[in-house]
């Protein structure tokens, strides 16, 4: 095998054209491929930057030549020679006005064919490419996806450095504290049966980096929840994670919009316009069902409980008696492209949202078809398309629960799900959305109380103060979401900073003063040193990154992502370790997952 000794790699692959034509370069890289025609021999050589053809021909030293033939896809060789115009261009590729023609070869290391090609827009199965990672990522759109994702991190660290922000890391190793996800523990060999945990944010540092007198800070910050994995979910991901301190609302959604205006202007050259539209909670679940709304399109919700509340229906009627509501969308001008069939189908979808099922009128081509109108009455029926707005070639869709959540969720998805079935979503029309006034609490089931809806260090709204332990289901916070094409791209608030109102909130959340006092003393006795009022917000970056490269998971724009289980199909973790790591521990394990067969 060659070595580099006294190679010297000038230009890289990718960025050659006719106007360097005449120059010797020396260049490295893998083959894509090798073309043998017998007296001439032409290899497509890749780097980071793309790809060169090399050539070979009958006046090319006959060793060199012979190295040539040899080559495989994915040896790794460096190679000089001169840049001349070539013969048969070719505009698929940048260079292929061009080709090298060598005259020093260098076979560095050889390799086994790999498991799939590597080319733009794989085939290959998920796992396969997780499984061989490092493989998938030297494919084009990999390579471009990672170099986006590091340039967003640059454009962060310039702005908020410009803006006087000052990057703080923050530990790994925290202390588990309840109201969140489930926390990912560390055991501690020192401290026999006590736990760190991995931070999920590192709220609750940089809200002590605010009393601390640093005033503006900022940290691309690794953050882990043991959560259900989805399409724009892992349970390790990345924040940027940034806090001010003596600024309201407005001051905050400024700079981040300056940010963000900054970010899609230097990586994709869109302009976007500010200040972004901001719309409060309840609107934004009035209107599209969802408090991340896809501004992209119409098909906005409308409630018609006041029209069916007494209606002969009791799918609807009893969803309005019984607590809850019933809403429409209009999916207007595309009744044509839902047959009876796809609209079962939409039936199915809703289920998935727990709604019991799907109302709807379909009006085409004069012709009114109705899964509801024989159960109404002429003035109901004629009531619910006015306050649709419904005309010929409309597709009237409903539903109604007595749980107002589930129509919104219900709805909510439905709208976006048509509108990805209609192909109308253009991932290159970009529309940003402050989502403002959260509340507080949401309820939980599962807890049987209510719990913080962003995090308990959130301020109610100032109109709001005296609901906070009397009025929870009505008491509004001082947070908001950045919201982008129906993803939340981040998430923040103005914290609380006087230490009654943090007790009161603690104790909103049913915390006795001890529970409080040993869950976040630290928090709680800092704020009696002097607390400057302050507010930030995290966005995340793994999301930023999936739609600034139109990716469809986060996954594409993170080198190591895990999958579905959790798992990383590339190194096998999670895995068991050896007793003698539990010992040290002082942990026994009680449960074992079977040893799974390998995929
Ligand atoms: P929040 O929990 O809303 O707020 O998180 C902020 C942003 O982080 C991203 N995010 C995730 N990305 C990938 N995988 C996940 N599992 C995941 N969970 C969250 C989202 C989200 O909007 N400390 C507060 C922020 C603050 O108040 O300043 C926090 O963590 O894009």
């Amino acid at each position: 095998m060659d070595n580099l000794q006294n190679f010297h790699r000038t230009n890289y692959c990718g960025e050659l054209r006719l106007s360097d034509a005449g120059k010797t370069v020396s260049l490295c890289g893998w083959v894509q491929r090798q073309r043998n025609l017998g007296g001439l021999i032409f290899v497509d050589l890749r780097d980071r930057t793309g790809l060169i053809q090399l050539s070979f021909d009958d006046s090319t030293d006959p060793a060199i030549f012979e190295k040539a033939s040899t080559l495989r896809s994915e040896y790794v060789i460096a190679a000089t020679g001169l840049v001349r115009e070539r013969e048969s261009k070719t505009t698929k590729i940048a260079t292929g006005d061009i080709e090298v023609y060598v005259s020093e070869l260098r076979l560095l290391a050889k390799a086994e064919t790999p498991p799939f090609e590597i080319v733009e827009n794989s085939k290959a199965n998920d796992m396969l490419r997780l499984k061989y990672r490092y493989l998938d990522l030297r494919r084009p759109d990999m390579q471009r996806m990672i170099a986006t994702r590091h340039k967003v991190t640059k454009i962060c660290r310039d702005y908020f450095d410009e803006n006087g922000f000052l990057e703080i890391e923050t530990p790994m190793l925290t202390k588990s504290t309840p109201e969140g996800a489930r926390d990912y523990l560390v055991p501690s060999r020192v401290h026999p049966g006590k736990f760190y945990a991995l931070p999920q944010s590192p709220q609750q540092y940089k809200q002590l980096l605010m009393l601390s007198g640093f005033d503006r800070y900022m940290q691309i910050a690794r953050c882990f929840r043991d959560e259900d994995l989805r399409a724009d979910r892992q349970p390790e991901f990345t924040q940027i994670d940034l806090e001010m301190s003596f600024v309201n609302e407005d001051d905050i959604m400024e700079i981040q919009e300056g940010f963000l205006k900054r970010v899609f202007k230097e990586i994709l050259d869109v302009d976007v316009q500010t200040p972004f539209l901001r719309m409060p909670w309840r609107e934004a679940m009035d209107r599209f069902g969802s408090d991340k709304p896809d501004l992209r399109f119409g098909f906005e919700l409308k409630d018609i409980s006041d029209i069916v509340k007494d209606c002969g229906f009791g799918v609807f009627s009893g969803a309005v008696q019984g607590g809850g509501s019933v809403r429409l969308i209009n999916v207007n001008g595309h009744a044509a492209d839902f047959p009876r069939k796809k609209i079962d189908k939409l039936g199915e979808f809703v289920k998935t949202y727990k709604a019991k099922g799907l109302a709807w009128t379909r009006m085409h081509d004069g012709q009114v078809t109705s899964s509801y109108q024989k159960f109404l009455t002429e003035e109901e029926n004629q009531a619910i398309l006015e306050r649709a707005g419904a005309k010929d070639g409309d597709l009237i869709l409903i539903v109604g629960d007595v749980k107002d959540e589930v129509v919104f969720a219900a709805l909510g998805a439905l709208r976006c799900e048509v509108a990805r079935q209609l192909n109308i979503l253009d991932p290159k029309d970009f529309k940003f959305l402050w989502v403002t006034e959260f509340p507080m609490f949401e309820y939980s089931e599962e807890e049987g109380r209510y719990v913080a809806m962003h995090h308990p260090f959130t301020a109610p709204m100032d109109e709001d103060l005296d609901k906070l332990e009397t009025d929870k289901k009505n008491c509004r916070a001082k947070a908001y979401d950045i919201v982008l094409n129906g993803t939340e791209l981040g998430g923040g608030s103005i914290r609380i900073s006087v230490p009654e109102t943090q007790e009161a909130m603690f104790r909103a959340l049913g915390f006795t003063d001890e529970d409080a006092m040993e869950r976040f003393g630290h928090l709680i006795n800092a704020f009696k040193y002097g607390a400057p009022p302050h507010g930030g917000l995290a966005y995340g970056l793994d999301r930023l990154c999936m739609l600034m490269a139109g990716a469809e998971s986060i996954r594409d724009v993170i080198a190591f992502p895990k999958v579905q289980n959790a798992s990383e199909p590339m190194t096998n973790c999670p895995d068991f370790v050896d007793d003698k790591q539990l010992d040290d521990l002082s942990l026994a394990v009680t449960r074992r997952e079977q040893d799974e067969p390998e995929a």
